[in-house]
């Protein structure tokens, strides 16, 4: 099943449209992205910490892991590389952290709001290889949207 990423960066824009509260605003925007998004099973912000760690905010999905060391799994990747990671098999990703083993296939994007890279928003999938480079570039423009949302 296809979506329309144009059509949910709209909603998107109208759901956080006149709030900047960072916690109200991941809160929608993560249940949003959970019911919107066929074959999902997670999907929410970890929050970056002085530390260095990322601290789990609000999601759509099971209980997960609430602290991830610095640099650590697919989450500390995309912090340390400032750019989003696609891993089509979390199986193959040896530094995967395992929060749902329902997982299979997972992405995440940093969120950079106007204070710099803030945290990271995790999408998983229980489907192998579930998110392809259109996938990648509809969920970057509805991250753009959120971490504006919140500068
Ligand atoms: N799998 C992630 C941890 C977060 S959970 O998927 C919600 C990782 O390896 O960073």
């Amino acid at each position: 099943m296809s979506v329309s990423y144009d059509l949910l960066e709209r909603q998107v824009r109208e759901l956080l449209a006149g709030e900047t509260n960072a916690i109200a605003n991941a809160a929608n925007f993560s249940a949003f992205v959970y019911h919107e998004l066929p074959d999902v099973n997670w999907a929410g912000v970890y929050f970056l910490e002085d530390s260095g760690e990322l601290v789990l905010g609000p999601f759509g999905g099971k209980p997960a892991c609430t602290r991830l060391a610095p640099g650590r799994g697919v989450c500390g990747a995309a912090v340390t590389g400032a750019r989003t990671v696609v891993v089509d098999d979390v199986k193959a990703f040896a530094d995967h952290i395992v929060c749902d083993s329902a997982s299979r296939s997972e992405i995440v994007v940093p969120l950079s709001s106007g204070k710099g890279l803030i945290g990271v928003f995790d999408v998983d999938s229980p489907r192998v290889a579930r998110f392809t480079d259109a996938d990648r570039i509809g969920i970057e423009a509805l991250v753009r949207v959120f971490a504006e949302s919140i500068a």
